[in-house]
């Protein structure tokens, strides 16, 4: 760890979904306006940075993951004035704001695609990847698209296909060109200059890649763009950057992350989501969690960038479901599992994002039919699944466990209709359970889900063992049990979570016991630690010592 830690080491991270988030117009979709309005509640909730999902100009194949002007704004969220009064009012309450840069691809009505498939030598052709049909005219490969079909689409015009890892309406760029990847850098200071904080990089580790020899995800190039990136935009600033790599592992997130690598911040990794996934239907088929490999992967990677790099905590986002839902319990333990899952993973070491909704325990939505859905994945995977022989039955149950739109209904800020978030109709229908989860009930109530997230995030503020402190895992066999110390300059904390519903009994290992100060507990717990003790139901807790364990 070195002397001072950056900024970014010592904040927390806040996700907004801006079509979700909050509707100043009426017109059913989230909007920047509407974020302005809601900048005190996150003042007060205590993040540093707000994580925007994509604002810019787009036709919305994918919600604004498909770009077609990445310097002007989707005119459903306001205009680049609006941008620019957010930036402000956000910096007035210490708050930066990160852009997600999506440069794997564009919108198939980017000007940059308009031109390239105009003919076979257009200007900028090679923007984009071209390949000639396979010898029996069908697509060049076998490369399956994320979002179901091939990866490849024929373009009538010029005979050619052209790759899209995602929808067909999102192209894939061409990073080898040289040409492109100084467009990018050139944008990139455009939206630097105009004073944010940083970026969010979408899959970011598919930019290097080597389609011909069927290499997407972490190509041989990769690292070489990540550096060039660094020394033409942010390198001489000061900025947090953060990179969606869906194949990283601890190893590479010393590349990624390494102090002197001259790359990004931090990456998300996501080895303890797809560890949960089944090997046939992947997310579609929903896996009771398992918690011993969960914390495997935990340990690898909190002690894998002991020395070096820098990890992201977090549980969901908007690709992801519910955190309480998924890896708590959205019943009857809902509030005690949702504080517990949120002790857990602020105490651990790296930086902590909280997606939005998270922090008052919204949970998956129970949408019964496949038209209540508009996620294009899940929309295009259900076709898939069902042609593929698999019940309509099968794959709702585990849409409901895993689709997308989980993450995506609105925010929920009161019992009002749509949870408050809009006086319109909102987009997607809003969970039918806003009118007992949602901000206003939780705003003034210190045993709430908020006062527990405010108070974990004011913690990290202030403690620095919570920010820079050593690891150290304990009873990493426990089925229903995590614990483990954050240790820097003889202080110590303690930290104990029961995942599971039912009370556990615990012999603690002598490095557990003690007495000290209870930081945060979601059950009553006085700072004694002894031999043994019993964890109520989805109990967690963490203790601060100032000596040496004792026993
Ligand atoms: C990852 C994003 O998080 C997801 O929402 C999007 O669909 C894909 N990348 C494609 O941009």
């Amino acid at each position: 760890m070195p002397e001072n830690a950056a900024w970014w080491q010592k904040s927390t991270v806040y996700q907004i979904y801006p079509r979700s988030f909050a509707d100043s117009n009426g017109d059913g979709i989230g909007d920047i306006a509407g974020i302005v309005s809601r900048l005190d509640y996150l003042r007060d909730l205590g993040i540093d940075v707000i994580w925007l999902s994509p604002i810019f100009a787009s036709p919305m194949d994918d919600n604004g993951y498909d770009i077609s002007d990445y310097q002007d704004i989707a005119p459903e969220f306001g205009t680049l004035d609006d941008f620019d009064r957010l930036v402000a009012e956000a910096r007035k309450r210490g708050i930066g704001i990160l852009l997600d840069l999506v440069v794997n691809h564009t919108s198939d009505e980017h000007r940059w695609f308009r031109d390239a498939r105009t003919a076979r030598d257009a200007p900028l052709r090679d923007f984009y990847i071209w390949r000639d049909p396979a010898p029996d005219s069908g697509p060049p490969t076998d490369l399956k698209s994320v979002f179901g079909g091939p990866a490849w689409t024929l373009d009538p015009l010029t005979g050619q296909y052209y790759l899209h890892q995602f929808s067909r309406r999102q192209p894939d760029l061409n990073w080898d060109n040289p040409d492109l990847r100084a467009e990018i850098y050139r944008m990139m200071n455009w939206w630097q200059d105009r004073g944010i904080a940083g970026f969010r990089m979408d899959v970011i580790d598919l930019i290097g890649k080597d389609v011909d020899k069927g290499i997407t995800a972490d190509g041989p190039r990769l690292h070489d763009y990540l550096r060039e990136m660094h020394r033409s935009t942010f390198g001489g600033r000061d900025l947090l950057t953060v990179g969606e790599a869906w194949s990283a592992t601890p190893e590479s997130a010393l590349l990624y992350s390494g102090r002197d690598r001259g790359e990004l911040s931090m990456v998300f990794q996501f080895e303890h989501v797809t560890q949960q996934w089944h090997e046939t239907w992947g997310k579609w088929q929903p896996k009771p969690f398992d918690l011993v490999a969960f914390k495997r992967v935990i340990d690898r990677w909190q002690l894998g960038l002991a020395d070096d790099g820098w990890n992201s905590l977090f549980w969901g986002n908007h690709d992801l479901p519910r955190a309480v839902s998924k890896y708590g319990d959205d019943g009857q333990y809902r509030v005690e599992s949702a504080k517990m899952l949120a002790t857990v993973l602020h105490f651990l070491r790296g930086t902590p994002y909280v997606y939005q909704g998270e922090e008052i325990g919204m949970t998956n939505v129970p949408f019964q039919r496949i038209g209540q859905y508009r996620d294009i994945e899940t929309l295009n995977m259900y076709e898939e699944h069902l042609a593929a022989g698999r019940s309509a039955a099968a794959f709702m149950a585990g849409a409901r466990a895993n689709s997308r739109d989980n993450a995506r209904t609105p925010m929920q800020w009161s019992a009002e209709p749509h949870g408050g978030f809009t006086t319109g109709t909102p987009w997607i229908e809003a969970n039918p359970n806003h009118d007992r989860i949602n901000v206003a009930a939780q705003s003034d109530d210190d045993a709430s889900i908020l006062a527990c997230y405010r108070r974990l995030i004011g913690l990290r503020k202030t403690l620095p063992v919570m920010q820079t402190g050593r690891y150290a895992p304990h009873l990493s066999d426990h089925p229903a049990v995590m614990a483990y110390e954050r240790l820097l300059d003889g202080e110590r904390i303690v930290v104990l979570a029961n995942f599971t519903g039912a009370d556990v009994h615990l012999d603690l290992p002598d490095a557990l016991k003690g007495t000290g100060k209870v930081l945060i507990a979601n059950y009553p717990r006085s700072g004694d630690l002894g031999a043994a003790l019993t964890l109520a139901p989805f109990e967690a807790f963490a203790i601060a010592f100032d000596s040496k364990p004792t026993g």
